[in-house]
C-alpha cells in the first residue's frame, strides 16, 4: 500500500507477540469448533468411545499445529511480501539456526511419538479378547451384497442381515469372494477391508439396541453404493428368536420392517421384499407398481414384460444367466437364491410377473 519503499523489515518481536496472539485466538476457536460439530453418528459399541475421545484428542492437538503453519504462512506473504522496485532484490542470505531447528524438529517429534503411542494404546484396548465367550459371525462380501454366517451346533446359517445380541462381544471374520470390499458400521466405529482368499478379525461389542446401517467403504464396481444392510442390535430374547427363525428355515429374510410376518414364513408379500432394505432391489431397478426409480439394473417395467416366470426366477437366482443388453454383467448380487427363502423367491417372481404383465 505503502508508496515509498520501506527497507526496514517489521520488527521481529512485536510481530511474534502479535502472531502469538492471533494464533492463541484462532486456535481457541478452532478447537471450541472442532468439539462443537457432531462427527459421527450415534455410538452404538463399547470400542466407540476411546475411538471418539482419541478423535477429539488428535482434534484439539492438530488444530493449533495447523494454526501455527497458517498463522506464519499468512504473515509472511503480507508482511514480507515484494514491493515495487524489489523485483531484481534477491533479499539477505540466511544462515541456519541450530537453536530454532533442534526446537522445531524435537517438539513435532515428541508429539507424534506421544500421540502414535496413545493410538496403539486405544488399538490394544479395542481389540483386547473379551473376558466373556464371544459370538463369532462370518462376514461374506460379494459385489454386491453382504452375507452373515452364523453358526450352531456345528452348522452354518446364512444370514442377508446381521443381527447381534446387545452387550455381547462379537469376533468377525471378514472375507470376500471376489474384489476388495470394506465392512463396515459406523454406529460401532470399527472397519477393515474384506480382502479375497484372506480372513480379516475385528472385534465389536454392541452396547445399544437399534438397527443400524452397514456400509460397504472400499470402492468395488458399478454397485459399491447399492451395497448396504442394517445391523440390528436387540435384546437376547429377540436375536434367540431371529436364530430360531434361521435354523428352521422360515426365517424371514426380508427384513422383517416391511415384510412383516417373520417366524411363520407364512404367506410371503412379493412387493414388500421388492422394497426392503435387505434386497435393495428398488434401489438399483425401476418398477412403477413399487414407485422405485433404480437405474442400475435394467427397468423391469420393460425388461420383464411378457416374460415367463420361470425367466424371472432364474434372473433373481443366477442373475447372469441372462444379462439385459445395455448392461454389464456381475453387477446384482447373485447370493439371493441363498439368502431368500424359496417362498420369498416364488412371492416375489408372482409379485414381479404379474405387475409387469398390463400395459
Ligand atoms: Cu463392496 Cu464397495
Amino acid at each position: 500500500m505503502s508508496v515509498q519503499q520501506d527497507p526496514e523489515r517489521p520488527q521481529a518481536t512485536v510481530n511474534v507477540r502479535l502472531m502469538v496472539l492471533v494464533g492463541v485466538v484462532v486456535a481457541a476457536l478452532g478447537i471450541a469448533a472442532g468439539l462443537t460439530i457432531h462427527w459421527f453418528p450415534p455410538s452404538a459399541s463399547k470400542q466407540a468411545g476411546p475411538i471418539d475421545t482419541l478423535w477429539k484428542v488428535l482434534l484439539i492437538a492438530s488444530i493449533p499445529v495447523f494454526v501455527l503453519v497458517e498463522t506464519v504462512v499468512v504473515f509472511s506473504v503480507w508482511k514480507f511480501r515484494m514491493r515495487p522496485g524489489e523485483e531484481l532484490l534477491d533479499g539477505p542470505p540466511i544462515h541456519g539456526n541450530t537453536r530454532l531447528e533442534i526446537v522445531w524438529t524435537a517438539i513435532p517429534a515428541i508429539l507424534l511419538v506421544g500421540l502414535c503411542t496413545y493410538a496403539f494404546l486405544v488399538l490394544e484396548d479395542i481389540e483386547k479378547a473379551p473376558a466373556a465367550q464371544e459370538m463369532n459371525v462370518r462376514v461374506v462380501g460379494q459385489q454386491f451384497a453382504w452375507t452373515f454366517y452364523y453358526t450352531q451346533n456345528g452348522k452354518e446359517y446364512a444370514a442377508p442381515q446381521l443381527h447381534l445380541p446387545v452387550n455381547v462381544p462379537v469376533r468377525f471374520t471378514i472375507q470376500s469372494k471376489d474384489v476388495l470390499h470394506d465392512f463396515w458400521v459406523p454406529a460401532f466405529r470399527v472397519k477393515k477391508d474384506a480382502v479375497p482368499g484372506i480372513n480379516v478379525n475385528y472385534r465389536v461389542t454392541p452396547t445399544r439396541q437399534g438397527t443400524y446401517p452397514i456400509v460397504c467403504a472400499e470402492l468395488c464396481g458399478l454397485g459399491h453404493s447399492v451395497m448396504r444392510g442394517d445391523a440390528t442390535v436387540e435384546t437376547r430374547a429377540a436375536f434367540d428368536k431371529f436364530m430360531t427363525g434361521l435354523r428352521s428355515g422360515a426365517n424371514n429374510a426380508a427384513g422383517g420392517q416391511p415384510a412383516g410376518g417373520g417366524g411363520g414364513g407364512g404367506t410371503a408379500n412379493g412387493k414388500a421384499i421388492f422394497t426392503s432394505s435387505t434386497t435393495n432391489c428398488a434401489s438399483c431397478h425401476t418398477l412403477s407398481d413399487a414407485g422405485a426409480t433404480g437405474t442400475i439394473g435394467p427397468d423391469l417395467d420393460k425388461a420383464l414384460k411378457g416374460k415367463s416366470q420361470q425367466f424371472i426366477h432364474t434372473s433373481i437366482v443366477d442373475p447372469n444367466a441372462f444379462v439385459a443388453k445395455g448392461y454389464p454383467a456381475n453387477v446384482m448380487p447373485p447370493t439371493f437364491g441363498k439368502t431368500l427363502q424359496p417362498a420369498q423367491i416364488d412371492a416375489l417372481v408372482k409379485y414381479l410377473s404379474d405387475v409387469t404383465k398390463g400395459g
